[in-house]
């Protein structure tokens, strides 16, 4: 199951918005007040067998999504191209782990990581964090319990995902989505 399908030609941005092309800053405060819309977060269907989501009008032709998370579930390994982008917990708690550090764009199967370059947050109801061009994550709900809902956005539209296994150090490359995979 893709964690982003169906980015829809017509989500480019709109004219007359090329002017005001949404910062991190921007988005990270988009998710907050999406968040913060309670009917709106009440209305996402939720399953226990996996994640559901809905799409979402972002700022300045961004791309955003309302994901529900089952206990247990997570996105593994990924990142976002060149897209920036920002997410925010509505409900439950989120984990992310992520790498503090920029991997080559092509050109490789596995690397190896140096010690060090892991980073790890908890994103509690109302938590949420912006992130840079390439940023490499994985977001789980590690609650046996309960459910987590959040919020986010990517500008640009997401060009493609790169998905990653994890291995200890070793990570490595197995498959590139694009968005003709995921409609
Ligand atoms: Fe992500």
């Amino acid at each position: 199951m893709s964690v982003f399908p169906a980015v829809s030609p017509g989500s480019a941005v709109s004219p007359g918005s090329a002017a005001s092309v949404p910062t991190q800053a921007d988005l990270l405060a988009f998710v907050r007040h999406t968040a913060a819309d309670a009917e709106l977060i009440a209305s996402l269907p939720l399953d226990p067998e996996g994640r559901t989501w809905v799409r979402l009008e972002g700022p300045g032709g961004s791309e955003a999504w309302l994901i529900g998370w089952p206990p247990g579930s997570g996105t593994g390994w990924h990142d976002h191209a060149e897209s920036v982008g920002a997410f925010l917990t509505a409900s439950g708690e989120l984990k992310e782990h992520s790498l503090a550090a920029r991997l080559p764009s092509d050109g490789w199967k596995t690397l190896e990581l140096s010690e060090g370059v892991d980073r790890e947050r908890r994103l509690t109801a109302g938590e949420g964090r912006a992130f840079g061009r390439h940023h490499v994550h994985e977001v789980l709900n590690e609650s046996t319990e309960h459910h987590a809902i959040s919020v986010h956005a990517y500008y640009p539209p997401l060009p493609q995902i790169r998905r990653y296994s994890r291995s200890g150090p070793i990570l490595r490359l197995e498959h590139v989505e694009r968005p003709e995979d995921w409609q």
